[in-house]
């Protein structure tokens, strides 16, 4: 995490990771070019396996302005056991993705 925050401020990068045990859900926001290089990046790490692009959608505001990387371990349920081992489940819908990290940037606005 630090790595990925050290790499975001320099670039102006700021998002929000969400963990469920092996799996990462991650938003990155910022100008295309950094974001994309990041993503590179990410994809070339080999500690992950099976990385998935998801969403990109151009913004013209980011929902976590505040933070390089917003990390929530726990807090928003998204996955019940069962979905996390079912593979079409990592699927998850556009429009859900979406409202995933509204609500996270909501709720995390309340946080110190
Ligand atoms: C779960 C996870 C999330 C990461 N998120 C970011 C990120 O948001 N930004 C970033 O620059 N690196 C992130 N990293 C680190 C990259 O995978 C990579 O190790 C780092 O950018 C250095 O890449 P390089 O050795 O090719 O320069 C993340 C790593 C992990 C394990």
């Amino acid at each position: 995490m630090l790595q990925a925050r050290q790499g975001n401020q320099r670039d102006g990068i700021t998002g929000a990771l969400i963990c469920r045990r092996d799996i990462y859900l991650q938003l990155l926001e910022g100008p295309g070019p950094v974001v994309r290089a990041a993503y590179d990046r990410i994809r070339r790490d080999d500690r992950h396996l099976d990385v998935r692009l998801h969403v990109t959608d151009p913004v013209s505001a980011r929902l976590f302005a505040d933070w390089a990387m917003l990390h929530d371990p726990a807090q928003s349920l998204i996955w019940s056991p069962d979905h996390l081992t079912d593979d079409r489940r990592k699927d998850l819908p556009p429009d859900e993705l979406r409202r995933i990290f509204t609500d996270l940037s909501a709720a995390a606005q309340h946080r110190p």
